[in-house]
């Protein structure tokens, strides 16, 4: 019987999250093991139905914790492990990098060598290894910033578009994308621990075999993501009539993906992808911050029954992030012809998808944005 085995840490996390419903959608077969420590930004409302209804094993547990990680592989050998456990938001990482460091890079560490550590007890025993891949998930802000040259927006390609299979018009902002052949060149404590992370992932793979591949993806939204990121950040101060916090001018570009389009990718790259390989995964859909704003203020308008207050007047620009990357795009060009794998869903349907889902999930909301939430949000939006 083939081993559909996954070990998912981090899956009470957003991406994670979106991966493990997928994964149960795609593979009726998969047994699947979600390993979270459960932060603040963890939430295990998120995965209540499938932990009831016994489609998920759920353990509360940090990914640095040698014996608990060798105890599930042990119990469990899986034949996958997707790693989407870290700490995840920038800003924080300026102001403490600290855990950052320690999930992002010990963390990673202590799982890869506990992977090792199996794979080699079982080679010694004579018996094949179990392990089929394991996938460090990372982000294209490992390669740092790109330029801005076509500030007023240039039509995505001709080629790029029947890639895509996509008739809408998409626009790139400049000239350059990021490809897997860039080197590393992070700007923030959070990226310069998950470049950190991918470098020992791979001397993972070329010294001790250990059989990783490594994703890169663009800026993610959709359901289940803890508002202290851009689009759910905006969503939460729209429905409140909130001031919206915009960095800058609002002109810095983001390649935004549908969450349920990375678990795809994810997904292909753990079943299909090389071992030892990068895989750039990216939704084409290039926006500056200030036009996303914009556009999620007629979306929460139009889906909303009272829509006063619901205007332009809540923007309000505030300092900027220090050291704040000016331009993310991907070139996932190896993703699409290797894999077959593109994304789907257009930036328009699943930004109207997203706010759907925040609206209906209000309570989800609710229970987050109070409390640790706006001591958070003080701290962080007072000084700007
Ligand atoms: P998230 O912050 O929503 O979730 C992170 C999850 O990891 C949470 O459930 C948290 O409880 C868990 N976690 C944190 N520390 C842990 C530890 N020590 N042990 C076990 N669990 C721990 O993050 P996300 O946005 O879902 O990102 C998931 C992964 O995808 C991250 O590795 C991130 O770098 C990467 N990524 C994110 C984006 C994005 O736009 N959000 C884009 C590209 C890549
Ligand atoms: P974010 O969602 O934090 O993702 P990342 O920094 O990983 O790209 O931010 C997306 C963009 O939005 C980034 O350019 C910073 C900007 N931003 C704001 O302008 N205001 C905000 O309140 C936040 C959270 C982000």
């Amino acid at each position: 019987m083939t081993n559909n085995t996954f070990l998912v840490t981090g899956g009470a996390g957003f991406i994670g999250t979106n991966f493990v419903k997928f994964l149960l959608n795609e593979d009726a077969e998969a047994k699947v093991i979600v390993l979270d420590a459960l932060t603040y930004c963890g939430n295990i409302k998120s995965l209540s139905a499938e932990i009831e209804s016994h489609k998920i094993e759920f353990v509360k547990g940090d990914i640095i914790d040698r014996q608990l990680v060798a105890t599930l592989l042990e119990r469990y050998t899986p034949a996958y492990i997707v790693n989407f456990a870290a700490e995840t938001h920038v800003d924080r990482s300026l102001d403490d990098s600290r855990p950052f460091v320690r999930t992002n890079v010990e963390g990673t560490l202590n799982l890869l060598d506990c992977a090792t550590a199996q794979r080699r007890a079982q080679l010694e025993n004579g018996k094949e290894s179990t392990l089929r891949k394991f996938v460090q998930i990372s982000t294209d802000e490992v390669y740092g910033q790109l330029e801005i040259d076509c500030p007023e927006g240039a039509p995505l390609s001709a080629d790029t578009l029947s890639k895509l299979c996509r008739e809408d018009a998409g626009v790139t902002y400049g000239s350059s994308a990021f490809t897997e052949t860039m080197p590393l060149c992070a700007s923030s404590p959070y990226s310069a621990s998950k470049a950190s992370a991918d470098l020992l992932a791979l001397a993972y793979c070329r010294s001790f075999g250990l059989p990783v591949a490594i994703t890169r993806c663009s800026n993610n939204y959709g359901p289940y993501q803890y508002p202290e990121k851009l689009i759910p950040l905006m969503i939460n101060n729209i429905l409140l009539r909130k001031p919206l916090p915009v960095y800058g001018r609002g002109l810095n570009v983001r390649d935004w993906i549908y969450a349920e389009d990375h678990a795809r990718g994810v997904y292909a790259v753990a079943t299909a992808g090389r071992v030892g390989q990068v895989y750039n995964l990216g939704g084409y859909s290039e926006r500056r911050n200030i036009d996303v704003v914009k556009k999620l203020i007629n979306i929460v308008a139009s889906q909303v029954d009272d829509n006063a207050g619901i205007d332009e007047s809540l923007i309000s620009y505030v300092g900027d992030r220090p050291g704040h990357d000016m331009r993310y795009a991907i070139d996932a060009s190896k993703a699409i012809d290797e894999l077959g794998w593109r994304p789907l869903t257009s930036f328009d349907d699943g930004l109207k998808a997203t706010v759907a889902w925040y609206l209906a999930n209000r309570q989800w909301l609710n229970d987050i944005v109070s409390g640790d939430y706006l001591s958070y949000y003080d701290k962080m939006y007072s000084n700007r």
